[in-house]
């Protein structure tokens, strides 16, 4: 489908019945407030939109983001710019260029983005949704799936969605910390500390008012009043539910694609990639929520 808009240049293209598509004849490092009120329209149609050939400066990234709302400073130390700390350098270089280390805490902790998430859900206030710039991008491997989340809401049968509707899962950093050897939550040196926070696990989005199945599974560590066995039972079960192909987008990245991608609709996946050898290089921007996650 192809949609020219109406008084300006920029077109949208879809990449996938349900989730991805394509914005053509904006320039985002100099997109003012009617550009970015057109952007956040269609964004709210389709939770992923694709910019290609975009290849802003990390000044102009955050200005485009800034427009959507204020920028979170992420608890990795190691990952912020030490330039601009609302960049947080989804990269397996250092700033000086240099391939990470795999035994390095940077290095492992990057790889926790090859889990299924949602980003900032360790936050009382989640992230209302992100811009990532790739910069460097491998010739194999390194694509990042997205899933629908309003969709995988609206396939599950009612009586589970009933059920999911009175829950609240528990979500914790220290919890996607602890999936790795080395990394170490007490350690104020590498990463803020953040209390754990529970947020429902249906929700339902402040502008479109659609419901959706909320879950981040890399920093998912319980439901409330459930014993953990049966909550990691109903985890592994949404989780395999939601992550059917269906539902989800592969984005295939090219140097200098900018996406940004709704938070409180959506939840991605970085695929793995040959990281001791192949640089990776993606900066992100990411949009403080606005306000708690919503029931359904
Ligand atoms: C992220 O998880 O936010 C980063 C996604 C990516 O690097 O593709």
């Amino acid at each position: 489908m192809s949609v020219t808009a109406p008084n300006n240049e920029i077109t949208v293209e879809r990449r996938h019945p349900l989730i991805g598509a394509e914005v053509l004849g904006v320039d985002l490092a100099r997109a003012d407030d009617d550009a970015c009120n057109r952007i956040r329209e269609i964004w709210m149609r389709h939770p992923l939109l694709v910019f290609p050939d975009q290849p802003i400066s990390d000044a102009e990234q955050i200005a485009f983001a800034k427009h959507f709302g204020a920028l979170e400073v992420h608890p990795s130390v190691e990952h912020r710019s030490s330039r601009h700390p609302e960049i947080y350098r989804v990269a397996n270089v250092d700033e000086a260029g240099r391939l990470l280390p795999a035994d390095k805490p940077a290095a492992k902790y990057l790889g926790l983005t090859w889990l299924w998430h949602t980003d900032s859900s360790f936050r009382a206030v989640p992230s209302l949704g992100s811009v990532l710039h790739g910069i460097e991008v491998p010739a194999e491997g390194g694509d990042t799936l997205f899933a629908n989340m309003y969709a995988v809401y609206d396939a599950l049968p009612a009586e589970m969605r009933r059920r999911l509707a009175q829950l609240r899962a528990v979500h914790s950093h220290d919890y996607v910390m602890s999936l790795t050897d080395g990394l170490a939550p007490a350690d104020d040196d590498h990463f803020t500390q953040l209390d754990a926070v529970s947020h429902p696990l249906i929700r339902r989005h402040p502008v479109t008012g659609r419901r959706s199945l909320f879950i981040s599974p890399h920093t998912m560590a319980g439901i409330e009043g459930m014993p953990d066995s049966e909550a990691r039972a109903l985890f592994d079960d949404l989780i395999a539910f939601a992550t059917r192909d269906s539902f989800v987008y592969r984005h295939k990245w090219r140097p200098h694609d900018v996406i940004m991608w709704d938070n409180r609709c959506t939840m991605h996946a970085v695929m793995p990639y040959d990281a001791a050898n192949a640089r990776r290089v993606m900066h992100r921007t990411t949009i403080v929520g606005d306000g708690p996650v919503l029931p359904a």
